[in-house]
This record gives structure tokens, sequence and C-alpha cells, in this order.
């Protein structure tokens, strides 16, 4: 077929709609950090953002889809930690994480939260330990499938105690959220851009932050290490991707804009409510996403292999 005119496209791009795919269901973290940057960068762009939720296979599914997009910068990711992990929890997929994206830019780094059906009786995360320990896979405790943040903090935390759970995978957790507020799962690990709200109010129970100081959204939550769980530290940072292949000139457009984004107010004071900030400009280079994606990999790949766990 004939090689698009890379360097005329690029110039006038975008000149129509651009697709944002978000591997995970409506309502979750991953979508509520997507259509803030979304409406934040339409507005630079003068195109509008449409976020897409292309949910399954703990994100694998939707960047798979965006790895095989025509690379015009009409399709692009919004992905988080998983992006990383799934280059070990998934020995078969259809794509590689490290060559076939062009990286836009890094977004935001999210602490995450430990939290239960507000019935669940253990009064703190010590108590929490033990009850886990006591109960087993009698504990049921939902993520958003293999290879999403939510399972890498379970998969953490069971290691951390040497115990299972019985786990229940979903779209997203902003599903499995219902699930928790209507008590039909014991425990989640989710991002506080999803939890903040619910544990404010009263629907959930918050045991710990994953994060090494306390957050100020969420002064009375402990952290895991003030709870006894020693070296448990998790953030999930997202980042924004094309096709590989997509011109050099339009990924430079897409990061103006999100580097934008990153210094609106609007998402700055909607991130900080969310208990998140934007990672600095310093950080928000396609050349710092990419080797920090390598490096995530790579400090991924042992922990996970030494848990044993893969998705396929
Ligand atoms: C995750 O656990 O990876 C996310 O919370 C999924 C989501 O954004 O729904």
């Amino acid at each position: 077929g004939l090689v698009p005119l890379a360097g005329a496209k690029a110039q006038d791009y975008p000149t129509r709609a651009i697709s944002m795919i978000v591997p995970f269901a409506a309502g979750g973290p991953t979508d509520t950090v997507a259509r803030l940057i979304a409406e934040s960068m339409s507005r630079s762009l003068g195109q509008q953002i449409v976020v897409e939720n292309v949910g399954g296979a703990g994100g694998t599914r939707g960047a798979g889809q965006v790895a095989k997009a025509t690379p015009d910068g009409y399709t692009i990711l919004l992905h988080h930690i998983g992006q990383a992990t799934s280059a070990t929890l998934y020995r078969k997929l259809p794509y590689n994480v490290l060559t076939d994206f062009e990286e836009v830019g890094l977004v935001t780094d999210v602490p995450m939260t430990m939290i239960a059906k507000a019935s669940l009786e253990p009064k703190d995360i010590a108590a929490l330990v033990a009850y886990v320990k006591e109960n087993k896979d009698k504990v049921i405790y939902g993520n958003a499938g293999v290879g999403s943040a939510s399972h890498l903090c379970g998969m953490l935390f069971m290691s951390a105690l040497g115990t299972p759970m019985t786990t229940v995978p979903y779209q997203g957790t902003g599903p499995a959220m219902n699930d928790l507020v209507g008590g039909q799962i014991d425990l989640m690990c989710d991002q506080t851009t999803n939890t903040t709200g619910q544990i404010k109010a009263g629907k959930v129970k918050a045991y710990a932050v994953t994060t090494k100081n306390r957050l100020k959204a969420l002064p009375d939550v402990p952290t895991m290490q003030e709870g006894g769980v020693k070296d448990f530290e998790i953030a999930v940072w997202h980042g924004m991707y094309a096709p590989k292949g997509t011109p050099p000139a339009v990924v430079a457009k897409l990061n103006a804009a999100l580097k934008q984004a990153l210094q609106d107010p609007k998402v700055i004071a909607r991130f900080a409510d969310l208990g998140t900030e934007p990672v600095s400009q310093e950080r928000a280079t396609p050349e710092v996403h990419k080797a920090f994606v390598a490096s995530e990999v790579a400090k991924w790949k042992p922990v996970i292999e030494q848990a044993g766990i893969f998705a396929d």
C-alpha cells in the first residue's frame, strides 16, 4: 500500500478525533486518569480524544489492540504498571512490550490501599494479616485480572504472608469495587483514584496504604510498614503509548499536549483530591518513559518468577 506521507500528515496532525484505549472497564482508576488527561489534551490539540474501554486479560487485550493499530497517532493507549508486569506474566503475549510501542510519556504514580468490605471483622492491618493467615482461601480477593495493578498488589500481599487467597478477576476494579461495597467479596488492593471517595464515605474499610509514608488525602490510614508488613511498597505508575512506527512529529505533538495537561490546574487539583499528583515535566518525556518501562520489566521479572504466578 501507499507509504503514508508521514511529513505532511504529521504536520497537520491531528485533523480528526483521537481514540484513547483504556485497557480496563469504565469507572476504574485507569479510566479516571485517562478521562482527566484526555479532556485536557483535547483542548490543546483542538480535536476530541475519545476514551474507549477495552477490558480483558489484565489489560493485555486493550494494549494488544493498540500494538496492532495503524501507527498514525489516532489510536493511543493509557496504561499503567501492568504494561511492564505483563511482559513476564504472559509468556505468549501477541505483542512485544519493549518494541511494539512508541512511549509518549509518563503521567502519574498512584498509591494503593488495602481495603475490605465494611463488615470484615479485623480491626487493623496486623489483625487482617492474622485473619488472612487463619482463613487462607476462604478470603475472597477481587482484582482486575492477571496483569492488573490489583493483581500485582494481591500477589505481593500473598507472598509476604505466605498465604493463598481465592481471587476473583473483574474487567476492572470499578466493577470489583461495586461487589466489595456490596459485600460480595472480602478484600481488594486498589488505587487511591478509585478508593479515596469510598473510604471517606465509609463504604469500605481501609487497612493500609502501600506507600512509604501516609497520604495527605488519607491521613488516618497507616502504612503497611506500620502494620508490620515489611518491604511492601508499590505505586502504580501510568504512561501513554502509540503504536510502533507512529511518526516522531506526531509523538512529539502528543507529548507536548500531555506535558501541558500535567500542568493543567484542573488536572492537578483533581489528582490531589484522589491522592496522587502528575509526574514532573522532566519525567514526562518519551525517552525517560521508554527507559523506565525497560527498567520496570527487569525489576518485576524476578519477583513474578519467584511468586510463580503466570497467566498462560
Ligand atoms: C488495576 O487493578 O490494574 C486497575 O485498578 C484496573 C482498573 O483501572 O480498573
